[in-house]
């Protein structure tokens, strides 16, 4: 499914499908067997007309209790992270690449991405970002096309159509690789040069 078919809509375009309609198609998802374990669907929070998108993996234990993303450990560390950009919650949107818990949080199956996708896909064409934040492979990997890990991938913008795309590291991934910290950081302060660099123009939706 590349275009979601939403009642009354003939054409969806970038910002034509509100958030809270493509919420509603996803309803009680059941397109994949995380329906069946999940407490709560994790959709999705933030401004719907961000220019900078974060996306991560999957809902942890926290997320799924609360219904939002990066409410738990690895929230924390976002919102500090968010000043390196000049960045505040209020201004983003983060999302997952997958919207429901796997079991002990193993890794999202290439099943459960697929039969997840179209929804994130639409949130983006929804959202309509200037700048893509792709928090650890799985984002960095569905969003850029590649197989390529986030290591090798990150310290620099990529563009993919209308998206400037900035891959990193997972900030939970950060918890047990102190390393990585910095190199997070640096990514981050990358985003807040680039946005300042080019000032958002102001278009009205
Ligand atoms: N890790 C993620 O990738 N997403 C969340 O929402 C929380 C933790």
């Amino acid at each position: 499914m590349s275009v979601m078919h939403i009642p009354g809509h003939t054409h969806q375009g970038p910002g034509e499908v509100t958030l809270p309609e493509i919420r509603d198609v996803m309803g009680d998802c059941q397109l994949c067997p995380l329906g069946q374990t999940r407490t709560n669907l994790v959709f999705g929070v933030g401004n719907p007309h961000a220019r900078v998108m974060f996306i991560g993996e999957g809902p942890g234990r926290n997320e799924d209790l609360q219904g939002e993303p990066f409410v738990g450990a690895a929230g924390k560390k976002l919102d500090a992270l968010l000043s390196c950009a000049g960045l505040t919650r209020e201004e983003i949107y983060i999302a997952n690449v997958i919207k429901c818990r796997p079991p002990s949080n193993r890794n999202p199956r290439p099943e459960e991405i697929e039969a997840c996708s179209p929804f994130l896909r639409e949130q983006i064409r929804s959202i309509w970002p200037d700048v893509i934040v792709c928090l650890g492979n799985f984002a960095s990997q569905f969003v850029l096309r590649t197989q390529a890990g986030v290591t090798t991938l990150r310290g620099r913008m990529h563009q993919t159509g209308h998206f400037m795309v900035c891959p990193t590291f997972h900030p939970a991934a950060c918890i047990y690789h102190s390393d990585w910290q910095p190199l997070l950081e640096d990514d981050l302060r990358m985003v807040g040069q680039w946005l300042a660099e080019h000032p958002a123009q102001g278009v009205a939706r």
